[in-house]
């Protein structure tokens, strides 16, 4: 298989995936994904990509269980329950590591989109490189990535804009997906 070949089968096997199981990825494996995510196109050479990583065991997860609560509460407009705010702290604590993804907001909306679209180059690297060591990621733009407290708590003080909360760690299992074939989006001049 030729270095080419190989890409196109991490690319077609990536999986967004979100049952994972049980093991905590090491320092190390996310620094692989972080070091590949920098190697990301960016127009003008902004670098714009932020990453906050909270590891599997981390205390900020008490803060966005705390958050999930209060997202839940202003849902429903009453407060949640014990049990019901019980389940929603060991959804979190099962979670595997995450990586919040910001990208830089600009005054100029065009650069802000530059921006916005450069960081989600740089979510498919870490995608395509956990593939390639035996990871998988999911890429939220659900409720964790609107938690309310996270700036306050990762103390951001630059003007950021979040592209998404991923969760990554082993697949508990394979999932297939299909593909509209490219012949039938595509158009020959
Ligand atoms: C910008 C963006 C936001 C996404 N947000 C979510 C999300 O909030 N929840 C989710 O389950 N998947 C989310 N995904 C993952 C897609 O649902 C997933 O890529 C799609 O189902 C195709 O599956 P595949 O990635 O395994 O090929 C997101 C993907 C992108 C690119």
């Amino acid at each position: 298989m030729n270095n080419s070949q190989s890409i196109v089968d991490i690319i077609k096997s990536r999986r967004n995936t979100k049952q994972f199981v049980n093991r905590n990825v090491t320092d190390d494996e996310l620094c692989i994904l972080l070091d590949a995510a920098v190697w990301a196109p960016n127009h003008r050479n902004i670098e714009p990509w932020r990453f906050f990583v909270v590891r599997k065991d981390s205390s900020v997860k008490s803060d966005i269980a705390n958050g999930l609560i209060d997202i839940q509460e202003k849902a429903v407009g009453s407060p949640s329950s014990k049990i019901q705010k019980q389940r929603i702290i060991e959804e979190v604590s099962n979670y595997p590591s995450l990586v919040f993804v910001y990208s830089l907001v600009d005054d100029r909306e065009e650069m802000t989109e530059e921006n916005y679209g450069a960081v989600c180059c740089a979510i498919q690297n870490m995608q395509l490189v956990a593939t390639s060591i035996g990871l998988s990621v999911g890429w939220s733009t659900g409720k964790m990535s609107k938690l309310q407290n996270m700036h306050s708590v990762f103390g951001i003080t630059e003007k950021l804009k979040m592209v998404g909360v991923l969760t990554i760690g082993e697949a508990e299992d394979s999932v297939d997906k299909v593909r509209t074939s490219y012949e039938e989006l595509t158009q020959w001049f």
